[in-house]
C-alpha cells in the first residue's frame, strides 16, 4: 500500500503521543545509580566530543597570558575542584556517584586542544552538570583557565597548595584569607592579571564589589569570589581595604617609563579621547581609580575590555567606556606601561 498524506498525518500525531505515554508510564529510568549502557555511554561521549570539536573549529588560541596560574588556580579551587578534585584533593564520594562522573582533569586534558578546552570551559556541557563560565563575556578569563588546565598534569599537591594559599604568614594589616590567595595578605601583591587593592578609595572599592555581585562588571573570577557576601559585608570589606597602606614600589612587572605619553596628559582631540589624567589625577574625579603601580598587563586588559564595551563597572563606568572607545592597541600598551611604572604613592 502506498502511504497517503492521511497516513503520514496519523503517524505525525501518533509518534509524539506514544513518546508522551512512555514518559508518563515512568518506564524510562532516570536513576544515576545503575549508570548508562555501554552503548549509550559511548554514544553520549561521541556526541560530546564531536560537538565540542565542531563548535571550536576556526578558533585559534591567543598567546598564553602571563602569570595566569595563581588567579586561575584560586578560581579552580572554589569553582571546579568540588567536582573534579585537584592535586591532593580527591573527589568526594557523592561526586563520584554523579552520572556522568566529573573526570580527574589531569588525566584527560591532554585529549583536547586548547580551543576545545576553552569551548568547554566557557560553555559547559549540557545534561552533565558541567557548568558554563559564570560570566560569558570574559573569554580572556577562559584562556587563563586553559593555561591552568595545561599546567595541571605537572602540578604536585605541594605546588597546587602553594598556588591556592596566600603566600607567607599574615602580617598586621591583612585581607581575609579568601581574598588573600589572589590579592596577597596586604592587598599589594598579586600577579600580572590581578589588581592591587591597597590605595584605592573606599567608594571605588565598594562600587566595584557591588558591581561584581550584581553582574554589572564582567568577571567570572570575581563574581565567584564575592558569592555569599551581603551588601553589609561588601561595605565592611571596602572600608577595610581602603585603609590598607599603598605600596612604595611601582609594579614589579614593568620598567618605569619617564615621560608620560601624550594620551595621558593631553588626550587626542581628533578622536575625542580625553586626557587620562584629567580624571585619573590626584584626587581622582568621579569614581576614577588610581592606576599608578597596577600591573601593566592588568591595566591593558581592562582597557581592551572597556574599548570592547564588555567591562562595565560602577555608576561612572560609562565615562570610561567612552574614554577608551578610540584607543589603539599601541596606545593601550604605552599608557599602561607608564602608569604601571609609577609608584602608587607618587
Ligand atoms: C557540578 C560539577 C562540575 C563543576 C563545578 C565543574 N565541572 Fe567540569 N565537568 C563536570 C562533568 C560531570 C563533566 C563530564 C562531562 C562528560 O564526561 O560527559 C565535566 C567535564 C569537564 C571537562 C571535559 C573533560 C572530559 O574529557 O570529559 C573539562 C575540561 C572540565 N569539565 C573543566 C571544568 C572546569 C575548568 C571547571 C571550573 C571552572 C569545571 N569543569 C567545573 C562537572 C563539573
Ligand atoms: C581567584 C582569585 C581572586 C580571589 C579569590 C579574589 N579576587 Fe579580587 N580580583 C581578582 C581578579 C583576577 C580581578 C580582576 C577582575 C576583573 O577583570 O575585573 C580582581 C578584582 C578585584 C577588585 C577590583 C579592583 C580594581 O582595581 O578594579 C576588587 C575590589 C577585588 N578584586 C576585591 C576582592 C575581595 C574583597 C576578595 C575576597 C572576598 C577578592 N577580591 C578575592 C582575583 C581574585
Ligand atoms: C571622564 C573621566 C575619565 C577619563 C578621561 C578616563 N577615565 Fe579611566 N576610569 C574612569 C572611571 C570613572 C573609572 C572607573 C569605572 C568603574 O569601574 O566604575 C575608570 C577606570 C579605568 C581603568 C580600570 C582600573 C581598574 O583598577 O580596574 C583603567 C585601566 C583606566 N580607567 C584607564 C584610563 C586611561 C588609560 C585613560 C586615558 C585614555 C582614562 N582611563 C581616561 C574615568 C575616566
Amino acid at each position: 500500500m502506498k502511504p497517503r498524506p492521511r497516513h503520514i498525518l496519523y503517524a505525525a500525531i501518533a509518534a509524539p503521543v506514544a513518546a508522551l505515554l512512555v514518559a508518563w508510564l515512568g518506564v524510562i529510568g532516570v536513576g544515576a545509580a545503575s549508570g548508562h549502557w555501554a552503548l549509550t555511554e559511548w554514544f553520549l561521549h561521541f556526541a560530546m566530543r564531536s560537538s565540542v570539536r565542531t563548535a571550536s573549529l576556526g578558533e585559534t588560541a591567543p598567546p598564553p597570558p602571563t602569570d595566569a596560574l595563581r588567579p586561575a588556580a584560586g578560581h579552580f579551587a572554589t569553582g571546579c575542584a568540588p567536582c573534579h578534585g585537584a592535586p591532593g584533593v580527591p573527589r568526594p564520594p557523592s561526586v563520584q556517584a554523579m552520572l556522568p562522573t566529573p573526570p580527574d582533569l589531569a588525566s584527560v586534558v591532554g585529549t583536547w586542544s586548547d580551543a576545545e578546552l576553552h569551548r568547554i570551559v566557557m560553555h559547559g556541557v549540557r545534561f552533565t552538570g558541567m557548568p558554563a563560565w559564570p560570566d560569558p563575556a570574559r573569554e580572556d578569563e577562559g584562556w587563563m583557565m586553559v593555561a591552568f588546565l595545561r599546567a595541571l598534569p605537572d602540578l604536585d599537591p605541594r605546588r597546587y597548595a602553594e598556588l591556592v594559599a596566600p603566600p607567607g604568614a599574615p602580617p598586621e594589616d591583612t585581607l581575609p584569607a579568601a581574598c588573600a590567595g589572589c590579592h596577597g595578605w596586604t592587598g599589594r601583591d598579586g600577579d600580572a592579571q590581578v589588581p592591587r587593592l591597597a590605595g584605592q578609595s573606599e567608594a571605588y572599592l565598594r562600587a566595584s564589589l557591588d558591581a561584581y555581585a550584581r553582574g554589572t562588571r564582567a568577571s567570572g573570577v570575581m563574581r565567584q569570589a564575592v558569592t555569599g557576601l551581603s551588601a553589609d559585608d561588601r561595605a565592611t570589606l571596602a572600608r577595610m581595604l581602603a585603609a590598607l597602606p599603598p605600596g612604595d614600589d611601582a609594579s614589579a612587572t614593568t620598567r618605569a617609563t619617564a615621560e608620560p605619553p601624550a594620551i595621558a596628559t593631553r588626550g587626542r582631540s581628533e578622536t575625542g579621547v580625553p586626557a587620562c589624567l584629567s580624571c585619573h589625577g590626584r584626587p581622582g574625579q568621579a569614581g576614577a581609580p588610581r592606576l599608578e603601580g597596577q600591573p601593566a598587563d592588568y591595566l591593558a586588559g581592562q582597557l581592551r575590555l572597556f574599548r570592547d564595551g564588555v567591562r562595565g563597572g560602577g555608576p561612572y563606568a560609562g565615562l570610561m567606556t567612552q574614554a577608551a572607545s578610540g584607543l589603539e592597541d599601541d596606545e593601550i600598551e604605552a599608557v599602561s606601561a607608564w602608569f604601571a611604572g609609577r609608584a602608587a604613592r607618587d
